[in-house]
């Protein structure tokens, strides 16, 4: 009796102090809001996939505005968004039961494993009066278009890349703050949707690959704060979509688009982008006169015919004039010389004949001049040293002669030249100091011996001499470029032996006439161990951590700059080894890695180490096997089975998020790897884009 008094009293104690501290915790978030979350907690654990930890555990952490993809006002008095990707959510139940937080602003339920959106799904968050962002993209969804009533404050709508299908007529129309719509990646059928939200305030619009069928609709140009529309689709552009009043940016690019572009267009025009359709005709002239606010404009990849139109020099706003991959005829009117804020010119890829006018050559604040394969002839104007902030000059794969100007070496900016396929011949300048990406002069007409001055760029990655009727020895003074990490000097009249690189120069030598020479390819240093070690135990060497492995900087007795890799033992995937274990089968085969730190920052081999690292093979002869294996998988692959390019040892043992990281890796490492340098990320958007991927 006396034991079962005591027995409640502490029973009463402790639902007390337990209510109490619920009480405490909870003090702020209201009650209804806390068993919500709490039905939602149960409704996610059955469904599970997580290797534990699940993201969310009550018994560790009772408060919901701390746990994860949640967020609370700042005083938690009420939950404002759930942001819940990767979460495998499988259940409808969940998706009803949190409409019931009536204070949510943004819902994020994107990549989860949702069949459907339930109705009462649509009737219980259509009421929310303050939801501003529904995301339910990447997550299984099949069946057709629910019909969206209420969500009244919707701005944001993206259900891209499921499996919803049938045909679009008026199940969005009913909402009235829409401005931003992805129904891409669907199985959508009929024609294209005009029915968006009575009250046209629709901004963005992506409806790419679908099953649409028919003409473009006019009635889109009803939608007159529509900026960018992403529809693959085809028919012609509505004669008055580019003039509607007020139009400040419309941008077509990536669809189907056929027929001529419209001629009017509106003054208030201040980025249009019809890029890579399939539009023909003339650029139309007259149009341009009036676009006085005009500062981007891109046309390229399409079947446009005639000549660059003269009038375009009358959009004295002009930064980016894009034009390449068309059908241009004529010459490059002088006209465009007056466009004083032009900073990029891409006229690539066109049957553009006549000489370099010398007006092009006072574009003051031209960064990026591109006339890469065309019919140019003549000579490259001396005048061109006026070009004072120009950094890339590509005038490749065209019929210039004549020698290169001396001047040249005055572009205090440039840091890529690319000059072959040309007819250019006698002796090569002082190139400016500053070039780093390229300089490539093959296929021309130089000959006699390599200059000397060409040691002096000490910052150049690859020099390209190949294809020439250069003659006499391989100079010595190569050895001097530090930076370089390829040189072509096929197909010339050279002998001799190919000096000693320090380290990882590939060299591409032979020649059609028979000379001796000695091909040594490519060249490693001996790494110091006992250095690289060293470097490795001080924090402040660290360059980079990814969830794999850290990079540290070393720098080796002869003063050159390694990155040296360390992989990470905590991760998983590398406990199955020892340490011990791991490091001598390092040294019997994964080569332990190391890579040249240069001053341009080599991307590219960073790219291929971390391909290495993902696929789990070697790269051989430098990178450039693996960096083709990988880039025709993910070609023929579909890339939501790109896991299959990765390594199976690391998958076998990582847990979802790391997969993701991985393939997150794995687009990082494609960008590094680009064909184009240009293309590749720079080394400071390449550690932002590295981070990003290890704190999701
Ligand atoms: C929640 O965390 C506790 C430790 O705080 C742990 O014992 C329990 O297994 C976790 N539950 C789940 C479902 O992960
Ligand atoms: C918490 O802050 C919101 C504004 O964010 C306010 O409306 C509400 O009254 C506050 N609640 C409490 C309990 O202080
Ligand atoms: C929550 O949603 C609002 C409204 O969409 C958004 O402005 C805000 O940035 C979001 N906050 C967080 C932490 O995601
Ligand atoms: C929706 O989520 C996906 C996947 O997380 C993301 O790529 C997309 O940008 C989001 N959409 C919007 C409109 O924010
Ligand atoms: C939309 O445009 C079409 C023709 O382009 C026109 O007939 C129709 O009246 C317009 N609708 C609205 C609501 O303005
Ligand atoms: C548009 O595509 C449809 C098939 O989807 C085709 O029948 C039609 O000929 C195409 N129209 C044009 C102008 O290419
Ligand atoms: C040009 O567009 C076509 C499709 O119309 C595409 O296949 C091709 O890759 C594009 N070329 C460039 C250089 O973007
Ligand atoms: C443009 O292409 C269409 C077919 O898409 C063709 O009928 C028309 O003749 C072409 N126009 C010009 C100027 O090439
Ligand atoms: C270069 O000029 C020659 C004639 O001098 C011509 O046959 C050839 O097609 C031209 N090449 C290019 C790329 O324009
Ligand atoms: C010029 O255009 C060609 C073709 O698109 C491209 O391969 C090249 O990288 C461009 N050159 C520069 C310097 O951007
Ligand atoms: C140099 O330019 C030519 C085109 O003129 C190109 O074929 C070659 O691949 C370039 N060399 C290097 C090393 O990129
Ligand atoms: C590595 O460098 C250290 C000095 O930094 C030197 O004492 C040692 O002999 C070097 N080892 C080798 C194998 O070169």
């Amino acid at each position: 009796m006396r034991n079962g008094h005591t027995t409640s009293l502490l029973l009463f104690f402790f639902f007390f102090f337990f209510f109490f501290f619920l009480q405490l915790v909870f003090s702020e978030l209201s009650p209804n809001q806390r068993t919500t979350m709490n039905q939602l907690y149960g409704l996610l654990l059955p469904n599970s996939q997580f290797s534990p930890p699940s993201p969310w555990n009550v018994t560790k952490d009772p408060n919901p505005c701390s746990w994860k993809g949640v967020t609370c006002t700042s005083n938690n008095s009420a939950i404002t968004n759930l942001s819940l990707p990767f979460f495998s959510i499988t259940s409808s139940d969940f998706l009803v039961s949190l409409c019931q937080i009536d204070t949510l602003e943004a819902v994020d339920l994107s990549n989860n494993h949702l069949s459907s959106i339930p109705d009462g799904f649509m009737t219980g968050c259509g009421k929310i009066t303050g939801l501003k962002q529904l995301n339910i993209s990447r997550s299984k969804l099949s069946g057709p278009l629910p019909t969206f009533n209420g969500f009244a404050k919707l701005e944001s709508l993206d259900l891209s890349h499921n499996s919803l299908g049938g045909s679009i007529d008026l199940q969005l129309d009913g909402m009235v703050g829409l401005k931003s719509l992805n129904l891409g990646f669907n199985q959508f059928i009929g024609s294209v949707p005009i029915n968006l939200g009575k009250s046209m305030v629709l901004e963005e619009l992506g409806l790419s690959s679908n099953r649409f069928e028919g003409k473009f609709p006019e009635a889109i140009a009803n939608y007159s704060h529509l900026t960018a529309i992403d529809l693959s689709l085809n028919g012609s552009i509505p004669g008055d979509l580019l003039s509607q009043s007020n139009l400040l940016s419309l941008d077509l690019s990536y669809n189907s688009l056929s027929g001529s572009i419209p001629a009017n267009m509106s003054p208030t025009l201040v980025r249009l982008r019809l890029g890579n359709n399939q539009l023909n005709g003339t650029i139309p002239s007259s149009s341009f006169g009036s676009l006085q606010t005009l500062t981007y404009l891109e046309l390229d990849n399409n079947s446009l015919s005639g000549p660059i139109p003269p009038e375009l020099s009358s959009c004295k706003n002009l930064a980016l004039l894009n034009l390449a991959n068309n059908h241009l005829t004529g010459v490059l009117p002088v006209q465009l010389g007056v466009l004083s804020k032009l900073q990029e010119l891409k006229l690539q890829f066109n049957n553009l004949f006549g000489e370099i006018p010398i007006q092009i050559t006072q574009l003051q604040t031209l960064q990026k001049l591109n006339i890469s394969w065309n019919s140019l002839y003549g000579s490259i104007p001396p005048s061109i040293s006026s070009l004072q902030a120009l950094t890339n000059l590509d005038l490749r794969c065209n019929n210039l002669s004549g020698s290169i100007p001396v001047s040249i070496g005055n572009l205090n900016f440039l840091i890529e030249l690319q000059l072959g396929n040309n007819k250019l011949s006698g002796t090569i300048p002082l190139m400016p100091l500053t070039l780093q990406i390229a300089l490539n002069l093959s296929s021309n007409l130089f000959e006699g011996p390599i200059p000397r001055t060409i040691s002096k760029l000490i910052g150049l990655d690859v020099l390209d001499l190949s294809n020439n009727k250069f003659s006499g020895q391989i100079p010595d003074f190569l050895v001097e470029m530090t930076s370089l990490t390829q040189l072509v000097l096929s197909n010339n009249l050279l002998s001799g032996v190919i000096p000693k690189f320090l380290l990882f120069v590939t060299v591409d030598f032979y020649s059609v006439k028979g000379h001796c020479i000695t091909d040594n390819s490519i060249h490693k240093s001996k790494l110091n161990l006992s250095n690289a070690m060293e470097a490795v135990s001080k924090p402040v060497n660290m360059m980079l951590k990814s969830e794999f492995c850290t990079y540290y900087k070393a720098v080796m007795p002869c003063g050159m700059s390694y990155c040296i890799k360390k992989l990470n033992w905590s991760c998983k995937a590398f406990q199955l080894l020892n340490p011990e274990r791991f490091v001598q089968e390092l040294m019997v085969l994964e080569y332990a890695y190391t890579m040249r730190v240069t001053p341009s920052g080599n991307v590219y081999s960073f790219g291929i180490v971390m391909l290495e690292l993902l696929t789990g093979r070697p790269a051989i002869s430098e990178g450039t096997e693996l960096a083709k294996w990988v880039l025709t998988q993910t070609q023929l692959i579909h890339h939501n089975k790109w896991k299959e390019i990765l390594d199976c040892r690391l998958l076998s043992d990582a847990s979802r998020g790391v997969h993701d990281q991985m393939l997150s890796v794995l687009r990082i490492a494609l960008g590094c790897i680009a064909l184009s340098p240009d293309e590749r990320p720079n080394a400071e958007s390449l550690l932002d884009l590295l981070l990003d991927v290890t704190t999701i």
